[in-house]
């Protein structure tokens, strides 16, 4: 079977009702928390996706044990550093920043020598930035050149900490959160505002947390060494995996789409807000609170007039992985667009600022860049002709579909690489497509 797929037709006007895969983050906090929590979990609707996989056998490493029982993980946790591995263990995290990060703010009491590796893609990625809070909190953790493999040996020495996070990272903030659990005393962390799964998970299991919000920055207050029970969740649809299905109704004409059941939380839905501003057609139905999560129904209609916009950056952190699908709308726009402060697109999976630009320009889209700022100047009426050939993205899962939507809605003869980066975040990807409608082979 080859890997890659090939795109020669635009997708026909579609009406359809569907369903994305389970939210990744929460996938992945809620199997961790799990491993952390007294008794047996049960998680329902799990994202059986690469991350998630992976983040499952890493537990079974580390000494815990799950079942499958039909859509169930039940998960048993023997409480906060209930790992139990043996010496050396090689814990391989695959193309996963979230459970490469996590994972290493739960081994800092662990007594054992541990290996973090990972994929190609992985092994680019830094690893500074969750290394330099853990060694504050005590932790023996080293690495040469702040990437994987990192080695990670757990200390009796561990002690709360303040700590700054100036990012807008949702990894380094929760890492600094599960660190504080194994920690003695109250941790104080300020971060600039993420996605905040992991403080509504800490609320919802009574760990001991205080959350103050101010416009730009988080003030978060954790009180170490709380075991915690364990817990029933289930999983509600990826908003970030309902983006690309977004964008493609917005682009296609005549065309409607209700996503079910997926996550809205405020600190995930910038790409909805950024649409919005430039006119989409995007509404939430049946909106709902669970275990502090909002939930909704997602309807999209075709927009005919989209407008540049001028986005605030203070949408990057909770857009930050669909930002690239908001270039390509910028790119379908009446006028010029900017978007400011890009730095972070390019510590992803792939350099996603500078492929998307090239992907960009290859459209036949003016895109001038000044250092991490962009401006993108609008075609309303592009249609494409030519050949498109998509590779070398270090098989980031999130620039094989963006090239996907891109040819569906702008015709044009295209070749995408790496099929089997869907794997990552959204098996279900092309089938779904398929049931649109469209034309991929
Ligand atoms: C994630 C946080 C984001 C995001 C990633 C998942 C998470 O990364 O890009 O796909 O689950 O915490 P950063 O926190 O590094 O921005």
């Amino acid at each position: 079977m080859p890997n890659h797929i090939r795109i020669n037709k635009k997708i026909s006007p579609f009406n359809k009702t569907i369903q994305v895969s389970a939210d990744k983050s929460l996938s992945i906090r809620t199997v961790l928390l799990a491993s952390q929590a007294v008794g047996i979990s049960k998680i329902s609707n799990l994202l059986e996706s690469e991350d998630v996989l992976n983040t499952l056998k890493t537990i079974k490493k580390l000494g815990i044990n799950y079942k499958k029982k039909k859509n169930l993980y039940e998960i048993h946790g023997f409480g906060l550093n209930g790992f139990n591995p043996k010496n050396n263990t090689v814990i391989n995290a695959g193309n996963s920043g979230t459970l490469g990060r996590l994972i290493l703010s739960l081994l800092i009491k662990t007594n054992k020598k541990i290996k973090l590796i990972g994929d190609k893609s992985l092994s680019k990625r830094d690893f500074s930035r969750v290394i330099k809070p853990l060694k504050l909190f005590g932790a023996n953790v080293e690495s040469k050149n702040n990437s994987l493999p990192v080695r990670i040996q757990g200390s009796e020495f561990l002690r709360a900490i303040s700590y700054k996070e100036n990012i807008g990272s949702a990894q380094i903030k929760t890492a600094c959160c599960f660190a504080a659990l194994n920690s003695p005393g109250t941790t104080f962390i300020s971060a600039k505002k993420s996605r905040n799964h992991t403080e509504l998970l800490f609320k919802h299991l009574k760990i001991p947390i205080k959350v103050k919000s101010n416009k730009e920055f988080d003030l978060i207050e954790i009180k170490g060494l709380h075991q915690f029970n364990s817990f029933d969740y289930t999983i509600p649809g990826d908003v970030s995996s309902s983006a690309f299905f977004i964008v493609l109704t917005l682009l296609s004409e005549n065309s409607k789409i209700t996503i079910q059941n997926v996550n809205i939380n405020e600190s995930r839905i910038g790409l909805i807000k950024i649409l919005k501003k430039m006119n989409g057609k995007i509404s939430f139905k049946n909106i709902r609170v669970y275990k502090g999560e909002r939930t909704a129904d997602i309807f999209v209609k075709s927009s005919k007039i989209l407008r540049a916009i001028n986005c605030p950056s203070n949408l990057n952190s909770s857009a930050i992985d669909e930002l690239i699908l908001c270039f390509l709308v910028a790119a379908k726009a009446k006028g010029i667009s900017t978007f400011k402060d890009l730095g972070e697109l390019n510590q992803k999976e792939s350099p996603r600022l500078d492929i998307s630009i090239k992907v960009l320009r290859m459209m036949g889209i003016k895109v001038i860049r000044k250092n991490n700022n962009i401006k993108i100047y609008g075609k309303p009426k592009l249609e494409l002709k030519g050949n498109y050939y998509i590779k070398n993205f270090l098989k980031d899962h999130r620039i094989f579909m963006f090239s996907c939507i891109a040819a569906l809605v702008l015709n044009g003869r295209w070749l995408i690489k790496d099929k089997d980066s869907i794997n990552t975040s959204f098996p279900k990807f092309i089938n779904i497509l398929k049931l649109l409608g469209a034309n991929i082979n």
